[in-house]
This record gives C-alpha cells, sequence and structure tokens, in this order.
C-alpha cells in the first residue's frame, strides 16, 4: 500500500492514515492495544507461572493464605477504571472535533445516487466516482443523496458518513498523505453497490489548483443558484426591491437565525435545505409563513446549485446584510 511516515505506520492492513483524523484514530487504537495487550499478558504470565509453583506437590508455603486485602481490590478496581475513563475522554474529544468544521474548510458538494458518486467543486468543476483535494488543507463535504442510504467511505482517511435521502451529512478532514485512496459506499444501496466505489486523490495545492482549472467543466454551482433563484421566482420575494416581505438571503449562510417560537439556530446548510422544502418549519421571527413549499419542484443538484450560491453572497462582503 503506502509507505508509511505517519504518526503511527503500523497498521499495515488498513493501510497508513491519511488524514489529521486517521492519524489520531490510529494512535487510539495503538493505545488501548498495547494497554489491553499489557493486561492480557500479565495475566497469562501469572497463569501460567502459579499453575507451575504452585503445582501438586511442590514445595512451597502453602501456611496461611489471604482471604482478602482491600488495598489490593481497591487499586485494581480503581486504576483500570481510571485508565479506561481516560481512554473515554480521549475518544469523545476525538470524535467531537470530527463535527467541529474549522471555519476555512474547502467546501465540495457529493451526491449519491443509485450507483456513483457525483462530486461538484464550487467553480464548477465536476467529477464522478473520483475526488480530488489538496494536501494539508481542510475539505468540508456536504454529502446528499438523490434516493437510497448510501455511505461514504474512506479507509485511509478513517471515516465514514451515511449519505441520508432528505437531508445533508457532512464530513470534514484534512489530508495529511499526498497519493491516491480508496473511497467506497458502505451501506449496501441496491444491485450496482459494488460498482459504487472510486478514488481520493490527494495533490500538492499547486497541482491541485491547476487541476481545479482544467477538464470538463459547467457554470460554477454558485451561478446556476443563482440562475435557480431567479427563474424559480424566489427573487420576486428576497429581492431587495421587492415588495413582499420575505426574509433577505445574502450572507445567510453560517449567520444565527431567530424564529417566530422564539428558538434561535445558526443556518447551516439543512437549515436552507429546509426552508426551501419545509417553508414552516422553521419561520423567521417577524415573518408571515407565506412561502410555498418548493418540494418536487427542485432536485438535489439545484439544491446543492441553491445552498452554494448562499455560501457565495457570504464570501463577498459587499453581499449586504438583511
Ligand atoms: Cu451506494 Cu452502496
Amino acid at each position: 500500500m503506502n509507505d508509511g511516515n505517519g504518526v503511527v505506520a503500523g497498521f499495515g492492513w488498513l493501510g497508513a492514515a491519511a488524514s489529521s483524523a486517521g492519524e489520531r484514530a490510529d494512535l487510539l487504537l495503538l493505545a488501548l492495544l498495547v494497554v489491553c495487550g499489557t493486561v492480557a499478558l500479565a495475566l497469562g504470565v501469572l497463569v501460567v507461572w502459579f499453575s507451575i509453583r504452585y503445582r501438586r506437590g511442590s514445595k512451597v508455603d502453602r501456611t496461611d493464605p489471604p482471604s482478602n486485602d482491600w488495598r489490593l481490590e481497591t487499586a485494581w478496581t480503581l486504576t483500570p477504571l481510571a485508565i479506561f475513563l481516560s481512554f473515554f475522554a480521549w475518544a469523545a474529544w476525538d470524535y467531537a472535533q470530527l463535527s467541529i468544521v474549522p471555519p476555512d474548510a474547502l467546501p465540495i458538494q457529493v451526491l449519491g445516487k443509485q450507483w456513483m458518486w457525483k462530486l461538484d467543486h464550487r467553480n464548477g468543476r465536476r467529477e464522478i466516482n473520483e475526488l480530488h483535494v489538496p494536501l494539508g488543507r481542510a475539505v468540508k463535504l456536504v454529502l446528499a443523496s438523490e434516493d437510497a442510504i448510501h455511505s461514504f467511505f474512506v479507509p485511509a482517511f478513517r471515516l465514514k458518513q451515511d449519505v441520508v435521502p432528505g437531508r445533508y451529512t457532512v464530513l470534514w478532514f484534512r489530508p495529511t498523505r499526498l497519493g491516491e485512496f480508496r473511497l467506497f459506499c458502505a451501506e449496501f444501496c441496491g444491485a450496482g453497490h459494488s460498482k459504487m466505489i472510486g478514488r481520493v486523490v490527494v495533490m500538492q495545492p499547486a497541482d491541485y489548483a491547476r487541476w481545479l482549472e482544467s477538464g470538463p467543466r459547467r457554470p460554477g454551482l454558485a451561478e446556476r443558484g443563482f440562475e435557480l433563484y431567479r427563474s424559480l421566482g424566489c427573487s420576486g420575494c428576497h429581492d431587495e426591491r421587492s415588495t413582499v416581505h420575505a426574509p433577505r438571503l445574502q450572507g445567510l449562510l453560517g449567520r444565527v437565525v431567530h424564529l417566530q417560537d422564539g428558538r434561535s439556530l445558526v443556518a447551516d446548510e439543512n437549515y436552507v435545505r429546509d426552508s426551501i422544502l419545509l417553508p414552516r418549519k422553521d419561520v423567521v421571527a417577524g415573518f408571515d409563513p407565506v412561502m410555498p413549499s418548493f418540494a418536487g419542484q427542485v432536485g438535489e443538484e439545484d439544491l446543492q446549485a441553491l445552498v452554494e450560491w448562499l455560501r457565495s453572497t457570504g464570501d463577498d462582503r459587499t453581499g449586504g446584510r438583511g
């Protein structure tokens, strides 16, 4: 597989970890293996040693054997408890990191469908069953499914994320090794499930930039999103100049939104999606629930484009605040 120069290169059967999360996962696994292995070895040695030393007929002192020792019992109860609680804290910390996406992460839209992975880079570069990413840069995948439940699995990154119809899931990673890594669908999703394989290609940032500008393109996702914003009639109400009282959308993604029922939430990709398909679910404070649902009119790829357009309005700070 790969020549190992990661933090832990020992897990040959998996291939060396190729992402920051993967290196952490390997370290945790190694630590667990060492602790459990040490305890198992110590017990094994004691069993053998006692069975030889106290075998029938051996001449050892058997008078007055201890029946209990509270110090010993306390020690062998509390020590493993402390060790395994620290493992729990360590693992919980690592797990929590998986859900904290760095703000500068490169967003890439992923669509799972029977039976392929379609990937959209922001500038409109598209790929199927291949994902090119730059080395060392945090990458945020926004995953959607057009049909069944799929699962995005890159063993070398030690990451696996279900892709569920009707909502977005998010997965982020920071590639730490150059090269090509296998990509699988890890959820049985129909007759062609086994064909849903591909590769992740980690490149030097300069090579990646060159790659991104080459090859087949169509208008960038954000441009397509803006077209949809106009053609679907969103702009009729949400535009600045509109006479209809509707929230401004520019720069919405990532902002805190206050809702009519008193709740507040951060407008993420799922919030945008739900607001388009289920507009009465989270009504913004100060507005009437008059927006019609666009369920059935916008497909997954259109939703991805609309999300990317919204993201782009937040990037250039001229986008204004609503
Ligand atoms: Cu998609 Cu299995």
